[in-house]
């Protein structure tokens, strides 16, 4: 027997459900805030992902589904949406359309991380994506939809931590320092991270095993005064909007191209998984990929995370409302016609198989939650009729024209 990879799954009913409600809520939040739909392609050139996540990350370094096609192409599956964007954002001119580019993106994505529970090697991401707009308004707006669609979507419990990382400046002093500190205790620091400090110390502090300890001793990065302000001026957007949130000087991020505000939304129910949804500003990433100079800010949760959040709360009921049954042979024709009229009057209809006998259609029937059971035998087809059968709630079966079968049902769903 296949069966399906490892990290990779199956979304079951009704697990599935779950799923498609929360891209229905971020649809619906997303129209609010002007965002329109971006639909880019899983593939991209992988050297897209080496220049934008970055070739120091965990991501670049060691989770990439990266191959070499049958023409000697270097390719990637995406483990992440922001490149795309940005690639698709340069080569189609996309801040000349007059409208705010303000986009988001549904999709998996793919990372061949060592799986575990909330940790998937494909994975679904809901992100957004704000292009062109420096000013800390943009980056409450930003954070404060998150916290909307996750309110929305019927999230319940999660924190919200957000940092400064700075600007090129600002880091630039900070990367010297935090690099001679780094230097002196390179004999303590992991096997990666001893590679890796000298092109990006940094990533040391995001490092899963040197991080901790790191965020502990190691020098704090100092804002420069126009980082400050921006700060400042985000944190009271969002106290005016009524998000609650925690600044933690040790929110790093595993990517990277972000500069100023980074942020996470964290459930302590979720485990060691705990992040629902990160993000941040990247307003450098689009002119170092070679596009004009456009400060940038935007963030993807994961909706697998959300569905084990959710997996509890009540799930859309998906239980036809009417199942049909012929119940002589020769009215098959005719419970498969009432079947149709009963649809294209938007009631849910659903059947067996006309052929199986009246008890075992009428288990199905049992088993498919139906809340009504419209039986169409000898007499009923003579007649023109089709006798309604209540199976949720206690009533009599009776007797309706078979043309008036839609309009009955509707009443008594009322
Ligand atoms: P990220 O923090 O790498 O950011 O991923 C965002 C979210 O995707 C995580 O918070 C988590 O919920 C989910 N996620 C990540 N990896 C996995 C996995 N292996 N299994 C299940 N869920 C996962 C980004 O991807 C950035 N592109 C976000 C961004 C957009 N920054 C600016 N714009």
């Amino acid at each position: 027997m296949i069966t399906s990879l490892r990290g990779f799954r199956d979304i079951l009913p009704p697990e599935s459900d779950i799923f498609a409600r929360v891209e229905a809520a971020a649809r619906e939040v997303f129209g609010l805030y002007g965002y329109q739909e971006l639909r880019i392609p899983t593939l991209e050139q992988k050297e897209l992902f080496v220049k934008s996540t970055g070739d120091t990350t965990d991501i670049v370094e060691k989770e990439m589904y990266a191959f070499t096609d049958g023409g000697g192409r270097e390719i990637a599956n995406r483990p992440e949406g922001t490149p795309g964007v940005v690639r698709a954002y340069i080569e189609h001119n996309l801040g000349q359309t007059g409208r705010n580019a303000k986009f988001f993106y549904i999709g998996s994505m793919f990372r061949a991380e060592r799986p575990q529970a909330g940790r998937y090697r494909e994975f679904e991401q809901i992100g957004a994506e704000h292009i062109g707009n420096p000013a800390p308004a943009a980056d409450a707006e930003t954070i404060s939809m998150l916290v909307r669609l996750l309110e929305k979507a019927g999230v319940e419990g999660c924190s919200v931590v957000i940092n400064s990382l700075g600007c090129a400046e600002c880091r630039k002093a900070y990367r010297e320092i935090l690099l001679s500190f780094l230097r002196t205790h390179a004999g303590t620091l992991c096997e990666p991270c001893k590679g890796r400090i000298e092109r990006n110390p940094l990533r040391a502090l995001d490092c899963k095993i040197d991080g901790p300890k790191l965020a502990q001793e190691a020098p704090k990065l100092a804002l420069c005064p126009a980082c400050v302000e921006h700060f400042d001026g985000t944190q009271r957007l969002l106290g005016a909007a009524g998000i609650k949130y925690e600044v933690n000087p040790n929110l790093v991020r595993g990517l990277d191209y972000y500069t100023r505000t980074v942020f996470e939304v964290r459930s302590t129910a979720l485990g060691s998984q705990d992040a629902v949804a990160g993000g941040g500003r990247y307003d450098d990433l689009i002119r170092s990929m070679g596009g004009p100079a456009a400060p940038a800010i935007g963030w993807a949760m994961g909706v697998d995370r959300l569905a084990m959040l959710l997996k509890d709360k009540a799930v859309i009921d998906t239980a036809p409302k009417a199942f049909v049954i012929a119940a002589a042979k020769e009215a098959g024709d005719k419970a498969f016609e009432v079947m149709t009229s009963l649809r294209a009057a938007g009631i849910s209809a659903d059947f067996s198989n006309f052929a199986l006998s009246l008890k075992s259609q009428m288990r199905s029937a049992d088993k498919s939650g139906a809340s009504f059971a419209l039986l169409i035998g000898e007499d009923e087809l003579k007649a023109g009729t089709v006798a309604i059968k209540p199976l949720k709630v206690k009533g009599e079966q009776f007797t309706v024209a078979a043309a008036d079968a839609p309009a009955k049902l509707k009443e008594l769903m009322r």
